[in-house]
């Protein structure tokens, strides 16, 4: 096996093939993969003519004249929020767009025309404040509607919008508005969360204070805790929508307008806008969601249980079920409050059909037990999903027996804020399941696995994921930096895209994705990089030196575990441990908190003063330790390795 410096300790054998009742009523079939396998840019093409409502139809289809800079149907023009909504609305108005749910216990239910009304309505009024065409906008806000009615705003009226999740913290905030010069905020007064407030509004008002090109900040009023709102520069919401129209014009877009920057986590300390544009993303997440989750839009209940924050928020909860006309569920809050069982009583309330969430989450509920689910009736599942990273066995085989009562198929997808769209998941329909295994590139997409030179690995071998043709919902580049966007993915092996993942191919030539291959963690299914808490723990005055690996972790997949050197003239201690934790918190947000802190005198280098990360992580999950010939500084290993032993997880 290739060093892709990841264990393989897998090997499963069982297999689970669709019932013939599913298989016989299912949405996309074996056909579908033969389109595409005869001609991939025709079968995309029709995707996009079929699926998507054209102001102008495309005569252009994948330009690979200026590749990796690709275009997918660069003549068409169109526009997003009217794919998701008007189009719906002369025969499928009265149709639930959301069925949402309040952590605190209040619920709405959306039709599509009243989705559409109050997009307009929010459309005029940002236009009133200047907003339009070209003009980016930046949104930090809970699960409230008014998130994706803000999104869907921002595409009618053509202004590309970037999320920042609402777990963040001002800094972050003000990185992602500096770096698309957002004119704009949009946020609530405050989010629920477990029966408490996140101040939204009180970090806006940090970001506000410091991001020059912001001009206003509209706010919903949510928690109602009481906020400021400083005259002339902040904006209520339901005062911004007073005595709007419900009609806005939708602004005509061409396909490769940007559509929104979501920014994630590389292998430096700074994020990278990932750019997303009009017609090709639509295509991939309509065609994807239709497919890989069997859509049936007139009987579905549909649930992707992410925050919108993420990109499987973006296209599976907002922008693929919309665009199909389907009626999902809306939840604010998280899965155990008040109790371990919400998730299951929305399921058997709202008649939920299909679940989409993360492995992290269902290891939480294997974790709490089954009796939270067994005192509820899911008997209206038909179909689970899971993404994020991968998922053990043990949790698959959870979720199959507890929550799918052995009857419903899962579809395991792999895919990345990058490709916007799922790349990689059995179709229910078709595939024979292997617990862990993602099984399959879908219709259009082309997989291989390579080992280090770029050659495809034999069946049964491990090495790098590959995707080998262009498709149309991927990123167009990283904003503002075309050259990392060429450094990043499409120069480890020159014409393919290398998305920074291991994996393996079984003998039945299964895909198995093993985890990142670069210094970025998945902590509880989102990506980040060790760099970036490494930049914020060194921002501490006690630090000198710091270095982040993810360590294997029952619960989250990864857990943070920093390793840490003091400045002279700072002690260790447990107050220091604790300010350390709350400092990076601060920074980041809370999902970036360590779970473990190390102190260290130093840290191990190679010669070249490369921190050797992957000696940490040996330490760390207390394997033998790999090669340490390279290395500069040979005893600071032993002093570490005892260290990390007298550390229990302090948490
Ligand atoms: O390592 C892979 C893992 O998550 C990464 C992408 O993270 P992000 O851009 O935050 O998007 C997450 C949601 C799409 C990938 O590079 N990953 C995602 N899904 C899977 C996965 N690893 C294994 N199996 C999956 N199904």
């Amino acid at each position: 096996m290739a060093d892709t410096g990841i264990e393989n300790l897998l090997h499963e054998n069982r297999l689970f093939p669709p019932s013939a009742s599913f298989a016989a009523a299912a949405v996309a079939t074996q056909a579908d993969y033969d389109e595409a396998d005869a001609d991939y840019v025709a079968y995309w093409t029709r995707q996009a003519k079929e699926r998507l409502t054209w102001f102008k139809e495309p005569t252009e289809t994948l330009d690979e004249s200026n590749a990796p800079f690709y275009t997918w149907f660069a003549d068409g023009e169109l526009n997003v929020s009217y794919n998701c909504l008007d189009r719906h609305l002369a025969t499928g108005g009265d149709k639930v767009a959301y069925h949402w749910v309040g952590e605190p216990g209040d619920t709405r239910t959306i039709t599509y025309q009243q989705l559409s009304d109050e997009v307009n309505r929010f459309a005029n009024g940002l236009r009133s404040l200047g907003v339009g065409k070209g003009d980016q906008v930046a949104i930090y806000m809970g699960m409230v509607p008014e998130l994706p009615i803000a999104m869907l705003a921002c595409a009618r009226i053509g202004a590309p919008h970037s999320v920042v999740f609402g777990g963040f913290s001002a800094d972050a905030i003000v990185d992602r508005v500096d770096d698309a010069q957002a004119k704009l905020l949009i946020t609530c007064d405050g989010a629920w969360r477990r029966g408490t407030v996140v101040p939204l509004k009180d970090n806006c008002d940090d970001a506000m204070a410091r991001a020059a090109s912001l001009e206003h900040c509209v706010v919903v009023k949510r928690t109602d805790h009481g906020v400021d709102m400083k005259e002339g520069r902040d904006i209520w919401w339901h005062d911004l929508v007073e005595g709007q129209s419900t009609d806005a014009e939708p602004e005509v877009m061409n396909a490769e307008d940007l559509l929104y920057l979501l920014y994630t986590s590389g292998t430096t300390a700074k994020p990278k806008g990932i750019m997303h544009t009009t017609a090709g993303y639509l295509t991939g997440v309509a065609t994807t969601h239709a497919q890989v989750f069997d859509l049936k839009p007139e009987s579905d209940v549909y649930w992707c249980a992410a925050d919108v924050g993420w990109v499987t928020g973006h296209s599976y909860i907002v922008y693929g079920p919309l665009t199909n006309h389907t009626t999902s569920v809306m939840y604010e809050g998280t899965p155990d409050f008040p109790d371990k069982d919400r998730l299951w009583s929305i399921i058997a309330e709202y008649g939920v059909t299909i679940l989409y969430t993360a492995p992290t989450a269902i290891r939480a509920f294997m974790k709490w037990g089954s009796q939270y689910p067994e005192r509820h009736d899911l008997s209206s599942l038909r179909l689970l999903g899971t993404v994020g990273e991968p998922i053990n066995p043990e949790a698959w085989m959870w979720y199959h027996t507890y929550i799918g009562a052995e009857r419903c198929p899962i579809v395991d997808t792999w895919w990345q804020t990058e490709t916007g769209g799922i790349m990689i998941s059995p179709l229910p329909g078709v595939t024979a399941t292997k617990p862990g295994s993602a099984t399959k590139a879908i219709p259009g997409i082309s997989a291989d696995v390579v080992d280090g030179g770029g050659n495809s690995v034999p069946l049964g071998n491990g090495g790098f994921l590959t995707i080998t043709k262009p498709w149309p919902a991927m990123l167009r580049s990283i904003f503002g930096d075309d050259q990392r966007y060429i450094d990043t993915y499409w120069s480890e092996y020159p014409g393919v895209y290398f998305p920074g993942d291991g994996a393996k191919i079984d003998e039945d030539g299964y895909l198995w994705v093993l985890g990142r291959v670069d210094d970025v963690m998945n902590v509880s299914g989102h990506r980040i990089s060790t760099m970036e808490i490494e930049s914020a723990l060194v921002s501490h005055p006690a630090v000198a030196e710091a270095a982040v690996i993810g360590a294997t972790d029952d619960l989250s997949g990864q857990a943070i575990a920093a390793f840490v050197t003091l400045r002279g003239g700072f002690d260790e201690s447990d107050e220091l441990l604790v300010e350390l934790k709350g400092h990076v918190a601060e920074k980041i947000g809370a999902i970036a908190r360590p779970k473990t802190i190390i102190f260290t005198p130093d840290l191990p280098k190679t010669r070249s003063g490369k921190i050797m990360r992957r000696l940490l992580r040996d330490i760390s999950d207390k394997r033998a330790l790999g090669d340490v010939t390279t290395l500069a500084n040979a005893d600071v290993v032993e002093a570490i390795t005892e260290q990390a032993a007298s550390y229990a997880d302090d948490d």
